[in-house]
Order: C-alpha cells, then sequence, then structure tokens
C-alpha cells in the first residue's frame, strides 16, 4: 500500500484539529523534529514540556496522524515559544500558522503580555511565518546556533494588543 502524500488542495484543512499533546504523541513529535532540526530536541525534553505545569504543548493531527506541534513556556507574564514543526509533506498548509494562532489564544487567556521567540536568522520561511503572526525582530545574539553557527533573532509579539492576525498583518484584509 502507498503513502497517501496530501497535495496542496486536496488536504482538507478542516479535518485537522489541534489537542493538548500527550506522552504517546512523544514518538511521532520527536520523529518530526529530527528530520526539522540539525540539533534535535531528545524525547524526554518533550515529556519534560508535556508534564511541565507552565508549558503549552500542542499537537496539530489529520486521520489521526501527528503532522506538527507547537511547544511554549509561560514565565510570569510572558510566553516563550521553545519548539515548532511541521512535517515536510504537511507543510505549505496553514499548519504552523494555525498552531501559532493556537498557542496566541492559550497566552491571551493566560493574560501573558508579549510572546518572545529565537529563529535562525537565516531560516526565511520561520521569519515570514513570525513577521505574519505579528512578530517583530527586537535584537540579535551572534552565534547563538551551532550545527551550522548562525545568530538568533529574538522575535516578539505585543499579546496586550489585541485583533493582530495574519491577515491583517498580511494586507489580506
Ligand atoms: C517553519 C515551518 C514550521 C512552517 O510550517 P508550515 O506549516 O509549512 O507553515 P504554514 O503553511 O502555516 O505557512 C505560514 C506562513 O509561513 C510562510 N511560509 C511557509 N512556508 C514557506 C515557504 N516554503 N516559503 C516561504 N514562506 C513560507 C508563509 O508566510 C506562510 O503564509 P502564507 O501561506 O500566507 O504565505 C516548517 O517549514 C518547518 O517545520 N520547518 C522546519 C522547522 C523550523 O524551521 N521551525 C521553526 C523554528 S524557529
Amino acid at each position: 500500500m502507498s503513502l497517501w502524500i496530501p497535495q496542496k488542495h486536496d488536504c482538507p484543512m478542516n479535518a485537522m484539529r489541534i489537542r493538548d499533546m500527550l506522552p504517546e504523541d512523544v514518538p511521532a513529535a520527536a520523529d518530526i523534529e529530527r528530520i526539522s532540526f540539525s540539533t534535535p530536541w531528545s524525547e524526554n525534553s518533550f515529556y519534560s514540556e508535556v508534564y511541565g505545569k507552565y508549558s503549552i504543548a500542542r499537537v496539530a493531527i489529520i486521520n489521526e496522524r501527528i503532522v506538527g506541534y507547537i511547544i511554549a513556556r509561560l514565565i510570569l507574564d510572558e510566553g516563550h515559544l521553545l519548539d515548532l514543526a511541521v512535517c515536510p509533506e504537511f507543510r505549505m498548509r496553514g499548519i504552523a500558522r494555525m498552531l501559532m494562532e493556537d498557542v496566541i489564544s492559550g497566552l491571551q487567556i493566560n493574560r501573558c503580555k508579549a510572546f518572545f521567540l529565537e529563529v535562525r536568522a537565516l531560516n526565511s520561511v520561520a521569519l515570514k511565518l513570525y513577521e505574519e503572526a505579528g512578530f517583530r525582530v527586537i535584537g540579535t545574539r551572534k552565534n547563538y546556533y551551532k550545527a551550522p553557527v548562525e545568530d538568533a533573532c529574538i522575535m516578539m509579539r505585543d499579546l496586550a494588543v489585541r485583533g493582530v492576525d495574519f491577515d491583517s498583518v498580511n494586507g489580506k484584509k
């Protein structure tokens, strides 16, 4: 039986759901992590976040398959993005965008005022995603990443300003 790989327009995104990451989701998330990053998180790192009192760990699911995940941590009234990845064959279908929106809603419910993240300075795909989600570069960390060595852009989104959504930032509204 051949693997079904959805094309851009035959992937029913309304069939996607987002829910909390469970311990049994960790191996599938770690598989996506290993093909997405040069220095991937270990399964233990995922378990720490699944059980963490101040963590938000969410997974995107299509046809009972985990196709992406997002992990953020609450520190006082700030959210910090720790990890985000989508399975390669499911990319460019809006899954990361929906995961971001989901976590931002969770942070706002928890009265967070700002959301911070670090991203490789040359990761243009992620930079575009975050800019469209209302994040702005507020600084850099020189040589922050390894394999390869690369600067980090520090980005922030003000969560006190409600209603900043992808389409309005993107000029689609
Ligand atoms: C970055 C990543 C999570 C994006 O996931 P995705 O589900 O493909 O992203 P989406 O389909 O939700 O795209 C949202 C926006 O991101 C940008 N984007 C996504 N893929 C892109 C690509 N290949 N080229 C340019 N922009 C892209 C676009 O702005 C897009 O919005 P648009 O479709 O309205 O133009 C995914 O590419 C990934 O897992 N990469 C490897 C891990 C990684 O880099 N994680 C981020 C670490 S900080």
